[in-house]
């Protein structure tokens, strides 16, 4: 049993606004969706981040300006459709470099392995597979070769403020003095774009939220009935926070058999599942000033929706 998975389930359900977190929802049958999810037209945050590698992967490289050769480490890669861009860019160009991509999904890591040796054979691939904080500090110490950390897809979006410093200052102090981050983040917009992104009408986003349920009837032998909750969201533009619940549809009791506990579910109570923050580029600065960086470039879309933002240390 996945421990750290069980303990997080009760305290989240057993809190007064009850809570699940984001990070759970990957496993296999939920990398999958996201892979839905990236090639819907509204969920602009893929199709910009995209653009970003594909044309300006020199420029990136230029700017880390690193001596060969070097690593690239991707933190929570997925399915590394828009880093696959930047890959090709290097290899096309002879640069002698190794991509280490880390997820703790397997089946996401098995799929880009597999992916990356037929389209990249000449690619130097070490896929790591667990969490990136644990892997993260083991594999850069270990090497005397320059890094590219890349932390793409807005992943830093789904923390805490505060959480989101630490989470960099966790990574810098991994970090050695000359490597780089990458970081992607998007930007505040019209928030009828960011609306549209998350509130699909093709209920996407719906399925990707009630994955996690059917995750946690199967991890822990529950009884949770899918078709009794539904998915809502909620964007405020002045904070940038996306807010994203899971709405339960009646009164009901849900039993959790191999954790031998149940939690009572209100009609209409929320589950708060996922915090996806939107900066500005001031508060992008502060972040990383926060977090002992330097911000070097910013790297935008032509609709300035998206950054891929290079930090130093
Ligand atoms: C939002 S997706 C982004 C994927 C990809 N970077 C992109 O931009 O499309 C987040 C990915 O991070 C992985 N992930 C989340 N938390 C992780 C952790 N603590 N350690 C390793 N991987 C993690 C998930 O499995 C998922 O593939």
């Amino acid at each position: 049993m996945n421990e750290q998975f069980a303990k997080d389930v009760i305290e989240g359900l057993s809190k007064q606004q009850k809570e699940l977190s984001s990070k759970y929802f990957y496993d296999d049958s939920g990398s999958r969706i996201f892979q839905e999810i990236m090639e819907m037209p509204e969920y602009y945050l893929t199709d910009s981040e995209f653009e970003i590698l594909s044309l300006q992967a020199k420029q990136i490289i230029d700017a880390v300006n690193f001596n060969q050769p070097f690593n690239i480490i991707e933190l929570g890669a997925g399915d590394g459709f828009k880093t696959f861009k930047l890959l090709e860019y290097l290899v096309n160009n002879n640069v002698d470099f190794h991509y280490v991509p880390i997820d703790i999904s397997q089946g996401a890591m098995d799929d880009l392995t597999k992916k990356l040796e037929a389209k990249l054979p000449k690619l130097s691939i070490h896929p790591r597979v667990g969490d990136y904080f644990k892997i993260l500090s083991k594999e850069n110490v270990q090497t005397n070769i320059p890094s590219l950390l890349l932390f793409l897809g807005s992943n830093i979006g789904n923390y805490h403020e505060k959480e989101a410093v630490n989470l960099l200052q966790l990574f810098n102090d991994n970090m050695k003095k000359g490597d780089a981050l990458l970081l992607g983040v998007d930007v505040k917009k019209n928030p009828i774009i960011v609306h549209n992104a998350y509130f699909d009408k093709h209920g996407i986003t719906k399925r990707f939220n009630l994955n996690l349920l059917l995750r946690i009837n199967r991890e822990f032998d529950g009884d949770f009935k899918i078709d009794d909750f539904d998915f809502y969201c909620h964007y405020n533009p002045i904070s940038g926070d996306l807010r994203s619940y899971i709405v339960s549809l009646r009164n009901q009791k849900v039993l959790l058999k191999k954790l031998n506990i149940s939690f009572d579910f209100a009609y209409d109570e929320l589950i708060w599942t996922e915090l996806s923050k939107k900066y500005s580029h001031d508060e992008i600065e502060n972040l990383a000033e926060h977090s002992g960086f330097k911000v070097e470039k910013h790297f935008l879309d032509c609709k300035h929706y998206f950054t891929d933002t290079l930090l130093v240390k």
